[in-house]
C-alpha cells in the first residue's frame, strides 16, 4: 500500500467562501479529508474521499445535535476519526464511548481510524506503551474487524514538537505487535512541509494525519509530493 495522507480540518474553516477557495486551489490529490461536518458534502461533491471527525454512539433518534453514523455513510463518507485527543479533552470522550462509536461505525460500513497517544507527562515518565496499550485494549474491546490506528502524541498536536523518528518507529512497531493482522498505523502531530522529509524516512509508517499544515494548500501539496515519491 502506498502511504496515505489524512487531513483533519478540525473546525478551522468557517465560511462557504473559505471552503470553496480551498477546494478550488487543491489539485486532484490522493488525500482523505476530514472537514467540518457542515462542509462534508461539499468535499465529497468535489470528488474527494472523506471521513467524519466524530459520530454519535446512538442510532438515529431523539439525540439533539448528534450526528449518526448512518447519515454520514449516506452522505458518502468512507471513514470516521475516533478518539482524537481534542475530543477526549474537550468533550470528555472516554475509551468506553470510543468503543461504542467504533462498533457503530463498523455496523454502518464506515472505516474507523482510532487515534491514540500519550500526554507530555506520560511521555516524560516513559509510560507511552502502557498508555497506548490500554487505549487500544479498551477502545477495541469485543471488536474483531480491522481498524486503522493513528499514533498522535497529545504533546505533539499543534505544538510544532514531534518525537524523534526512532521513537516513532519504536512505538509504531509496538502498536503493530499488538494486532494479529497487518494493521495500518499512521503518525500525526505537527507534521509540516518543513519536517515531512525527515518524518517520511520512518520505515514502518503507513501514512500521516495532518492538522494545521493541511489548511494551507501549498504546504499540503509539498507534503503530498514528498510522501508519494
Ligand atoms: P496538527 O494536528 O498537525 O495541527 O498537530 C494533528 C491532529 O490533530 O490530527
Amino acid at each position: 500500500m502506498n502511504k496515505l495522507i489524512l487531513v483533519n480540518l478540525k473546525m478551522y474553516q468557517s465560511t462557504k467562501e473559505e471552503v470553496d477557495n480551498y477546494l478550488n486551489n487543491l489539485k486532484e490529490s490522493p488525500v482523505i479529508f476530514f472537514p467540518s461536518v457542515i462542509y462534508l458534502e461539499k468535499f465529497i461533491n468535489h470528488g474527494f474521499v472523506c471521513g467524519c471527525q466524530n459520530i454519535s454512539i446512538n442510532d438515529p433518534g431523539a439525540y439533539t445535535s448528534e450526528i449518526s453514523a448512518k447519515s454520514i455513510k449516506d452522505m458518502g463518507a468512507k471513514y470516521v476519526l475516533l478518539g482524537h485527543s481534542e475530543i477526549r479533552q474537550n468533550l470528555s470522550e472516554t475509551d468506553e464511548s470510543i468503543n461504542l462509536k467504533i462498533k457503530k461505525a463498523l455496523d454502518n460500513n464506515l472505516k474507523p481510524i482510532l487515534c491514540i497517544g500519550e500526554n507530555y507527562e506520560e511521555y516524560t515518565q516513559m509510560m507511552t506503551k502502557i498508555i497506548i496499550k490500554r487505549q487500544i485494549e479498551k477502545a477495541l474491546k469485543d471488536i474483531t474487524e480491522e481498524v486503522i490506528i493513528s499514533y498522535e502524541p497529545v504533546w505533539a498536536i499543534g505544538t510544532g514538537k514531534t518525537p524523534t523518528n526512532n521513537e516513532i518507529e519504536d512505538i509504531l512497531n509496538y502498536i503493530k505487535s499488538l494486532f494479529n493482522y497487518d494493521v495500518k498505523v499512521f503518525y500525526g502531530g505537527s507534521v509540516s512541509k518543513d519536517n515531512i522529509n525527515e518524518l517520511n524516512k520512518i520505515k514502518n509508517v503507513d501514512g500521516f494525519l495532518i492538522g494545521k499544515a493541511g489548511l494551507d494548500t501549498s504546504s499540503l501539496e509539498k507534503i503530498i509530493e514528498v510522501v508519494s515519491k
